[in-house]
């Protein structure tokens, strides 16, 4: 039987997943072994299809949490409008994006295609990094059996971008579909006002386009059965650092944190610290990990927002501040250099912190710091400052008391190791093209 005739005769529903995994259920990246697995996906008119993803409580996995239904709502309203599938993942510490697109790449192609019929698409566009080469061929494999198979009614198209931590952000990454750099522009317009070639724009990340693609089949009462009240379904997360199987796991929302490190095989040290929600995300203190559930609304008392799920434990071995000053001096040289408080701000704060590693001039250091972070959050055209402020200041607060070591001119540290990924970048090394 060839895969056209596999993807005809496969018109029955699949049974739901009952528990956890759903996304990562079925690895394969056969399209037959997936139909076989999932079913087809159900056609639905695209006002049924919004309503039905407004029920589920969808909210998106690429780092803002934000409604998915309210963005296909804007989107659909418009005219000629395009989709895109950002499977940039510029974070350092998450894979979960890979992973998913190794282990079911169409499950979120089924995604892109339900998001473009929900708001109306003829062009739809996957976009990931350059040098990717496995995340490229089983995506170009995948879309080459689809096209065989006519599953698809909008055609598909495989773009790379440059390997920048900011060329995944939305706005960068329609810049860069419109032939220009990968960097941020200024907003208004938005991308689902003004996106690509200037039509509306759809731009969600892949883990959403996946989760969608479920709450087709399943409906918005199953998508809702696990998960918090306000915040439903799974997540993937990255778990790394002092745990005995870092990895990607899925788990529903509402996860206490010291569970989603047991199902990583349980930590392999004692533990200072959890960077919760990537590099512009929070440090959660061990004292704190208790009472916190990895959903936006509990991790929001402490500071902390879910972001892109990255869940990485810092052994008390380590340096939480050398850690945090290596993390600054990346986002700092990731700067696109187009505005002053972002280029000169995130290259002050990263010496500061630097100094704050080595013990140098410590009170006159951490004074700084807290004088630049009013004068650079909100003052750039995109969100790169504001994210990396944040997570200096998380810094500052939760390894306060080894800040004050540093002052005597001690540190905790017993291993120089570094944790936390953090990718050769120089400005203007890597090509924003
Ligand atoms: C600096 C920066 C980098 C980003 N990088 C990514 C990325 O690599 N992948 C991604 O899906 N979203 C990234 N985002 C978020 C996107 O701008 C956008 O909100 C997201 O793709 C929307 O999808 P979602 O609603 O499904 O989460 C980034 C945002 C910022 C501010
Ligand atoms: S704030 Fe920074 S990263 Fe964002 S557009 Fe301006 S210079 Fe580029």
């Amino acid at each position: 039987m060839t895969i056209v005739e596999a993807a005809q005769g496969r018109q029955r529903r699949a049974t739901p997943p009952a528990g956890l995994p759903r996304l990562l259920a079925n690895p394969t990246s056969r399209l037959d072994e997936h139909l076989d697995a999932h079913g087809p996906v159900p056609r639905l008119r695209p006002e049924a299809l919004i309503a039905l993803v407004e029920r589920a409580g969808l909210r998106g996995r690429g780092g803002a949490s934000f409604p998915t239904a309210t963005k296909l709502r804007a989107v659909a309203s418009g005219r000629r409008t395009v989709v895109v599938a950002n499977a940039c993942e510029g974070e350092p510490a998450s894979a979960k994006d890979a992973t998913l697109l190794t282990q079911a790449p169409h499950l979120v192609l089924d995604g892109l295609a339900v998001a473009a019929a929900a708001v109306g698409a003829r062009d739809a566009v996957i976009a990931t990094e350059r040098g990717r080469t496995e995340v490229l061929d089983v995506l170009a494999h995948a879309l080459q059996a689809r096209a065989e198979a006519g599953v698809d009614h909008v055609p598909v198209r495989l773009v790379t971008v440059p390997p920048r931590y900011l060329a995944g952000e939305e706005s960068a990454l329609v810049h860069f579909l419109n032939g220009g750099e990968a960097k941020p522009t200024s907003v208004p317009p938005r991308p689902y006002e003004r996106g690509v070639h200037r039509r509306p724009t759809l731009v969600q990340n892949v883990e959403t386009l996946a989760h969608l693609a479920l709450v087709v089949r399943h409906g918005d009462a199953w998508f809702r059965s696990i998960g918090a009240a306000e915040e439903p379904g799974s997540a993937l997360f990255t778990v790394s650092g002092a745990v005995v199987n870092p990895g990607v796991y899925e788990a529903a929302l509402g996860t206490p944190i010291p569970s989603m490190l047991v199902a990583a095989g349980g930590t392999t040290a004692d533990v200072s610290a959890v960077l919760v929600g990537g590099y512009f995300g929070t440090w959660v203190p061990a004292s704190a990990l208790g009472s916190v559930t990895l959903d936006n609304r509990s991790l929001s008392a402490v500071g902390a927002a879910l972001g892109c799920g990255v869940v990485a434990a810092l052994p008390a071995s380590r340096c939480g501040v050398a850690e945090a000053a290596r993390v600054a001096a990346y986002l700092a040289a990731e700067t696109a250099g187009q505005c002053g408080p972002c280029v000169n701000g995130l290259g002050s704060v990263s010496a500061a912190m630097d100094a704050l590693a080595r013990g140098q001039d410590v009170a006159g250091a951490t004074a700084a710091l807290h004088r630049w972070f009013g004068m650079i959050a909100g003052r750039g055209a995109c969100r790169h400052p504001d994210g990396a402020i944040r997570f200096v200041k998380s810094a500052l607060h939760t390894f306060a008391d080894e800040i004050t070591r540093h002052q005597r001119g001690m540190c905790t540290a017993t291993d120089r190791a570094p944790v936390l990924p953090v990718p050769h970048s120089s400005p203007g090394g890597i090509s924003w093209r």
